[in-house]
Order: C-alpha cells, then sequence, then structure tokens
C-alpha cells in the first residue's frame, strides 16, 4: 500500500477494518485457546473501553507531567505486590507485557551478577520456561544454562544444583510453565539460589492472576510468591489472567536495589535529564489505567468467582482427556493451562481443526495446548463433544499444521 494522497473517510476505514478482523478468529467467541483470555463479562469490557478512550493519547514516560498516571502505575504495582505479599522496601515497576518484565528482571540480576565481579552472567533456566529468557541473554549478552525437567516435568531441583555455579546471576521458576501448565518445585529451585547468592526470579506471567485465587478457592496451590524465602523477582501478567488488553505487566522486586539498576538516567544530551524505567521510551498510558480500573472492578471477589468458573470448565477437560484412553494428561497442571499427547495427536488436532477450534500444539512431546479462559464456560459442552469425535476419527494433518505460535 502506497502512502494515501487523499484521505479516507472513517466509515470506509471502519467497513475495511470490519472485513479484515472477519479473517481474524473472533476474540469473543471463546474458539481460540491462548493469546486472547475472554471474560464474558460485559460490564468488564465496558469499563474497559471507558477507561480506554479516556486514556488514549496519555504518555506515562514523564511522570512529573502526568502524575495523576504515575500514581495509577503506582497503584497497579502495589495491588499487585500485595496480592503476592511482597512486604519491606521492594517495589517494581508496569510494563508493556511478560517478555519486558522478564527482561527487566535478567537486567537488574545481571547488574546485581556484574557488581559480584561476574563477566558473563547465567541464567539457569528449566526448559519449559518461556523464551523471554532466552532473548534477555541475547539481548544482555548473558548465558542460558538450560535445566531438564524430571519426570513429572518440572524443572529438576538435583539437574539446578548441578548446573549453579560463580557464573550464575538468576535461577529460574514457572509458576506455571506455559508448555504443560505445570508448577516448578519453587521453594527447592529459591532456596538453592538463595544458599549461593543469587536471585530467583518466579514466571507468573500466567500464574499471577489466577494462583492467589485458586489458593483462596482450596486448591493445593505449591508455594511460589514472595512468601518463599529467596525468591527476588516475579513477573505477573495483568493482560492473560488479569482480563485487560494487551500491554500490561507487572514486574515486582523484593529488594529496593533494583531501583537503580533497572531505571536508566541520562543527561548527556541537550534536553537535559531523561529518564525510563523500562525498555519503552513513551508509553501508552492505557493498558495501565485499564490494568487499574480491572484490578479495582473485580477485586479479590471478582477475581475468585472468575477462578471458579475457570476451574469447573478445566475439570471437565481434565475429566474428558482421563475418561477417553487414547489421550494422556501431560503431568500434573496446577490451574487452567494444560497439554495432553496420544498415539495419533497429530490427527485429533487436525481434526479439532476442521471442527473450527484453535487449539495450540506442543511438540515435546507432540500434543495439543489448551488455555482455557473464563469465556469458554459458555462453549465447553461442544468442545468436549468434537474431542471425543476427533479421538474416534482424527483426520490427516496439512503438512506444517503443526506449526504454531503461542
Ligand atoms: C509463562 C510465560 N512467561 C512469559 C510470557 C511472555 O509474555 P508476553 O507474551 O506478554 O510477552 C508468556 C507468554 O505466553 C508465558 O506464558
Amino acid at each position: 500500500m502506497n502512502f494515501p494522497t487523499t484521505g479516507t473517510p472513517a466509515d470506509a476505514l471502519l467497513a475495511d477494518l470490519d472485513d479484515r478482523l472477519a479473517r481474524d478468529p473472533d476474540v469473543h467467541g471463546a474458539r481460540l485457546f491462548g493469546l486472547v483470555y475472554p471474560t464474558g463479562l460485559d460490564s468488564l469490557e465496558a469499563l474497559l473501553e471507558s477507561v480506554h478512550r479516556r486514556y488514549l493519547f496519555h504518555n506515562a514516560l514523564n511522570p512529573f507531567k502526568f502524575p495523576g498516571l504515575a500514581a495509577l502505575e503506582a497503584d497497579v504495582v502495589r495491588m499487585t505486590g500485595d496480592l503476592l505479599h511482597l512486604t519491606g522496601d521492594g517495589g517494581g515497576s508496569m510494563t508493556s507485557g511478560g517478555t519486558e518484565s522478564i527482561l527487566m528482571s535478567m537486567l537488574v540480576n545481571r547488574a546485581r551478577a556484574r557488581a559480584r565481579g561476574v563477566d558473563r552472567p547465567e541464567i539457569l533456566v528449566p526448559v519449559s520456561a518461556h523464551p523471554a529468557y532466552a532473548k534477555a541473554a541475547h539481548y544482555f549478552d548473558m548465558e542460558v544454562v538450560p535445566v531438564p525437567l524430571d519426570e513429572h516435568l518440572r524443572a529438576d531441583v538435583a539437574a539446578a544444583a548441578e548446573r549453579i555455579g560463580p557464573a550464575t546471576a538468576v535461577v529460574v521458576a514457572s509458576a506455571f510453565s506455559y508448555p504443560y501448565g505445570v508448577m516448578d518445585p519453587v521453594a527447592d529451585l529459591a532456596a538453592l539460589a538463595d544458599a549461593h547468592g543469587v536471585g530467583c526470579h518466579v514466571d507468573a506471567c500466567i500464574g499471577g492472576f489466577v494462583l492467589p485465587f485458586l489458593e483462596r478457592l482450596g486448591v493445593e496451590v505449591p508455594p511460589w510468591d514472595f512468601r518463599v524465602p529467596g525468591v527476588t523477582e516475579i513477573s505477573a501478567d495483568v493482560h492473560k489472567y488479569g482480563y485487560v488488553p494487551k500491554g500490561a505487566s507487572v514486574v515486582l522486586h523484593r529488594d529496593p536495589d533494583w531501583f537503580g539498576h533497572q531505571v536508566f538516567l541520562y543527561d548527556a544530551w541537550p534536553s537535559g535529564m531523561y529518564g525510563s524505567p523500562v525498555v519503552a521510551g513513551a508509553r501508552p498510558a492505557a493498558p495501565i489505567a485499564c490494568a487499574w480500573a480491572a484490578l479495582r472492578h473485580l477485586g479479590v471477589d471478582g477475581y475468585t468467582a472468575i477462578t471458579r468458573g475457570l476451574l469447573a470448565t478445566t475439570r471437565m477437560v481434565r475429566n474428558t482427556i482421563d475418561a477417553l484412553p487414547e489421550l494422556r494428561l501431560l503431568g500434573d497442571p496446577v490451574g487452567p493451562v494444560l497439554a495432553f499427547t496420544g498415539p495419533d495427536i497429530a490427527g485429533v488436532g487436525a481434526a479439532m481443526d476442521a471442527r473450527g477450534w484453535h487449539c495450540n500444539r506442543i511438540v515435546d512431546p507432540p500434543g495439543l495446548h489448551v488455555m482455557l479462559s473464563p469465556a469458554h464456560a459458555g462453549v465447553i459442552d461442544a468442545w468436549v463433544t468434537d474431542l471425543r469425535a476427533a479421538v474416534a476419527d482424527p483426520v490427516a494433518p496439512d503438512p506444517g499444521s503443526e506449526i504454531r505460535y503461542s
């Protein structure tokens, strides 16, 4: 498309966008499993739309120009810290998403390691952890040291103990992992990190706004948050199970030294002091304000009620998989993200695709992956019926159809 010479009326543009939207999956229709987190709550969506409109053009770069907006961000960080039991002088910031939260944590851990004289700091990463750690290593000249999984698909603590060494900057644990929805043994990994005087980052990008409410519902959740000694950082994405539009995550640090390592300050240019706490310079305000509004609108009661529904949907999915001898659940997922395999799982996946479901794939072992959202409650009976039919009658997959990015 060339740069337009003349303008196009708004109606025509909106009609064009509607055509394009029709080519993408319906983000409310709950046939996607991952990427989007529809709640089906009209009141929440109406609120988020109104908040978004109010903060369309603000810029979170300069807290002195927009002190009201800066206070919203501080509130989101404090509310999340409270939920995850951050006490004392720690703190953190909002970022654009899980990847940026992880980048910021790795940057801080690199600075701490460098202060101890480590040249090329290492990140001990379970192989089930998100690629954002490898991205951080790539950006920040760090080294990834992979930690294999045990037979339950959790990070193998003994293997981590063999790999930790003088160059280790930080040990990573997922609460819970994306591929299998399984909790790593956070307490053991954090103890290992602590014994070596290094950081422990808990990736709660998915779990951060699910696990606290599962715990309230009586689900046995292994310890994973700041109540665990040795946990130094947590990332938690409001734009996943916090149910706000994309662009909102929180990175939290137990120690106050984070500020000096994470915040970039620069004054050697004609415009004076420039400060920025994250990768982005100018930052959209709407995700911050939406996060603030959603956390306050739903509160513990609202999130717990949503999580209760998620739990019921998850149980239906698990019971269905358990009842089908052709399928096997992978590991023991703690919440609404899970994966399963079977002898002809590619054929089952293709048959589900043909029925209009967007189940993700995993490759080790080959499997299907579902990330349940609250809105799936309305379609789960149909999904279960289709899964049974797909298992009974798998179809040959198109070559390459198993390659997906989540
Ligand atoms: C466990 C985990 N960590 C980090 C991320 C990265 O989050 P984002 O895509 O918001 O950058 C994801 C994304 O799915 C994730 O599942």
